[in-house]
């Protein structure tokens, strides 16, 4: 069968970008092991106030210096707000919602994440430095959504 060159050249050009995609793909899954959140974890939204952890909107230091954040996003507000932190530690983020999707967003960091009612989103972040940072709600959630803002300390 003749193929033109043109032709033949554009196959293969087609070949390289499918391979290139599914390199895109692979490479990170498999030697940089960035995945999608395994972690599935779910908290009964409406009894948030008596629950151990989310009740008291809690920052738990741990024995090696890291610390635990347990957010509670709510129409429209976080607790706890502020949040203070501390720098060069690993900080866990542990969020959830006592009403309707928010979300959670630390301003010019990697650190966001949905906050589900029913379950609770985790990350890990490490705040290179100390400073203010302002915390928004990505997600509409109601009227006021715009002014569903938190404040976070690094010290
Ligand atoms: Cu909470 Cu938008």
């Amino acid at each position: 069968m003749y193929i033109d060159l043109y032709e033949r050249i554009w196959m293969w050009a087609g070949v390289a970008i499918i391979a290139m995609f599914l390199g895109v793909m692979i490479v990170p899954a498999v030697v940089m092991a960035i995945n999608p959140p395994s972690h599935v974890e779910t908290v009964d939204p409406a009894a948030l106030s008596s629950h151990p952890e989310f009740a008291s909107g809690a920052i738990t230091p741990r024995d090696d210096g890291s610390v635990v954040v347990s957010v509670v996003a709510s129409t429209f507000a976080y607790g706890p707000d502020p949040i203070e932190v501390p720098a060069n530690k690993p900080i866990t983020f542990r969020i959830t919602s006592s009403d309707v999707m928010h979300g959670f967003q630390v301003v010019g960091t990697n650190v966001n994440a949905m906050a589900i009612p029913g379950y609770v989103s985790q990350l890990t972040y490490t705040f290179p430095r100390a400073g203010e940072y302002l915390v928004t709600c990505n997600e509409y959630c109601g009227l006021y959504h715009h002014a569903m803002v938190g404040k976070l300390i690094v010290r």
